[in-house]
Formats: C-alpha cells, sequence, structure tokens
C-alpha cells in the first residue's frame, strides 16, 4: 500500500470538467459535469454550461426559458458539492451509507492520515470516498465486479483517479490477504464472518469497524467478537434530528431518518486479556484499588464523574 491521498478540493472560480450542484427555487438539486458549449435543461429553463464556467461557487444564474424569455422563478444557484451532496447523488449500485452515519464512522473508527484500512464489501462507494477524504490508505473487497467498478468510477469522479484507491473482487468471508492493517470496516451481511480474518490482518490495537441495519445481526457480531482477540467492544446508532428554524416557528422538523443501522467497533488486544486471572498467571486476583479522587476536587482522569 502507498501512503493515503486524500485528494486535494478544487477552490476558486468553477472550471470545465468538474461537477456542480444547479439548486431552484424550491431547492431541487441538480448534478451537473460542465462542459463548454454545454447545456444543462430542466422544466425551469435552460442554462449555458458556458455561463457557469468561470463564475463563483455559490453564484445565482438566470435561466433562459425554452422560447427565449427570461422571468422571475427561473433562478439557480450554482454550487461545488459537498461530500455529502455527492454522496446522495451519485449513481448507485448498493445502498449507500447515509453522511450522518458516515461521519460518526470516522471518528469511531479513528480514521487517521495514512491509515492502512481494509474496507469490505464496497457497494457503491459513499464509505471509500469517506474514508479516503479524511486521509486513508484505503483497499476495497467486493464480491461484485459491477460494484467494484460502480465504487471506483464513484470516486475517481469524486476525488480523481490520483488517490491510490484500488478495489479486489474478493469475498472477504474467504479470508484477508493483507497484514498489519490499522482498520478493517465492513458493511456487509454477515461480518461475524470476518473476525477471524481480521484478528490475523489487524496490527496490535488495531480497530474493527461493522456497520449493520439489524440488532440481531449486530448481537451475533458481538457474540462472536468477546471471543475473537477483541476487546473494548462498543454498539451505537445516530439519531439526527434537524430543526425548523423561521421566524417564531423553531421547533424540530416533523419528519427524520429514524433507522438506518448499528455502528460496532472492537480493538484488537491481547487474547489473554479476556482469561481468568487465576488462570493466566497462576496468583489471586489484585484486590480492586480505593477510588482516587484529586484533592482540589477535579476529575484525577479516571471515568467522568456523575457530578460533573
Ligand atoms: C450495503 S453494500 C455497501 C455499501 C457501501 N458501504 C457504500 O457506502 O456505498 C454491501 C456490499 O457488500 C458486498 N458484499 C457482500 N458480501 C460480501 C463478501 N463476502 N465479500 C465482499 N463483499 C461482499 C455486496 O456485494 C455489496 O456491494
Amino acid at each position: 500500500m502507498t501512503p493515503g491521498r486524500g485528494a486535494a478540493r478544487a477552490r476558486g472560480p468553477l472550471v470545465a470538467g468538474e461537477r456542480v450542484l444547479l439548486v431552484d427555487r424550491k431547492d431541487r438539486r441538480y448534478l451537473v459535469r460542465l462542459v463548454a458549449g454545454g447545456t444543462f435543461q430542466s422544466h425551469a429553463g435552460v442554462v449555458e454550461h458556458d455561463a457557469l464556467i468561470g463564475a463563483d461557487d455559490g453564484s445565482e444564474h438566470v435561466a433562459r426559458q425554452r422560447d427565449g424569455r427570461t422571468g422571475p422563478g427561473r433562478r439557480f444557484l450554482v454550487l461545488r458539492p459537498t461530500l455529502s451532496d455527492l454522496v446522495l447523488k451519485m449513481p448507485r449500485g448498493a445502498q449507500v451509507i447515509y453522511p450522518k452515519d458516515l461521519g460518526a464512522i470516522l471518528m469511531a473508527g479513528d480514521i487517521f492520515p495514512g491509515a492502512r484500512v481494509l474496507e469490505a464489501g464496497v457497494g457503491s462507494g459513499a464509505l471509500s470516498m469517506t474514508l479516503i477524504g479524511a486521509g486513508a490508505d484505503l483497499v476495497g473487497y467486493e464480491i461484485r465486479p459491477d460494484f467494484a467498478a460502480r465504487a471506483l468510477a464513484n470516486v475517481v469522479d469524486a476525488l480523481g483517479p490520483d488517490t491510490g484507491y484500488r478495489v479486489e473482487e474478493r469475498d472477504i468471508y474467504e479470508g484477508i490477504a493483507a497484514t498489519d492493517l490499522d482498520r478493517v470496516v465492513l458493511d456487509l451481511p454477515e461480518p461475524w464472518r470476518v473476525v477471524a480474518h481480521a484478528a490475523a490482518a489487524l496490527a496490535p490495537g488495531g480497530i474493527l469497524l461493522s456497520y449493520l441495519p439489524t440488532i440481531n445481526q449486530t448481537a451475533e457480531l458481538r457474540a462472536r467478537l468477546e471471543h475473537g482477540g477483541f476487546g473494548f467492544a462498543e454498539t451505537f446508532e445516530v439519531l439526527r434530528r434537524t430543526w425548523h428554524v423561521e421566524g417564531r416557528s423553531v421547533r424540530p422538523d416533523h419528519r427524520m431518518v429514524a433507522h438506518t443501522g448499528f455502528i460496532t467497533t472492537a480493538r484488537r488486544i491481547s487474547a489473554r486479556w479476556h482469561e481468568e486471572p487465576a488462570a493466566a498467571s497462576g496468583t489471586a486476583e489484585e484486590p480492586e484499588p480505593e477510588p482516587v479522587e484529586a484533592l482540589d476536587g477535579s476529575d484525577a482522569g479516571g471515568e467522568l464523574s456523575s457530578a460533573r
């Protein structure tokens, strides 16, 4: 693997070849690649790409009506898409992980620049582009060649051709070819079948992260992790509730995405950690030490105290 190369984002005026979002007054969003001489046509009229090339990110443009007239209600904003925009708008093969969970995965999986990460399955590449954006040196395993091609194309579209991203057509249940990995990140139906392979492929202290839609699957994974050379297992979900803020009407939005998936992480640790201390060392278990309290009343560095 080569060191992680998150792609630089474009700045300055818009240029031919890049993708932009056109947003109308009703917040309908269209993802368009700018081509010299090209046109974008919708119910709201026609926008010439040449008018957008050289324009500022966030600038407003008036569409030409099909009969040549212009008028109110035919305006568009042109914006460079964020990573979230791309994930929601890009062509999909498999179901993608949504942005609310992608952000949490970066932190829970402790993805850092240069981290050696193996991801399976890559599906449409939404998680791949997020991991690469955070600087991971990423190899993906994907069992379906059509999805592997889709993920590659989406990553190149979003981040360019020089990220070092590679997708191998493999069934990860049969094993992991790499060793000394920092992270193994899974979005597939039976991650418990990967636990033994991940334990062998991860460097000591490495992290396994799995994303699963149901709690039954999550429980099966957690059971396997308990006996698989992992510790510090944790499972959580992300609930994101947006708010309506307009004048005096300030309240939670009526609708939200109630459920997407469960994120589970665990660290590769010494197998002896879970052994009975007496059996491991031949000595009786040490007595629990008294809790340490700092003299000035502040947190002494242990668990967060409930008094805070
Ligand atoms: C839900 S999709 C992943 C979506 C992806 N995380 C994204 O955000 O775009 C699950 C993928 O796992 C792949 N898959 C299932 N079992 C696999 C296996 N044993 N080895 C490799 N890939 C597998 C499927 O083909 C599918 O593309």
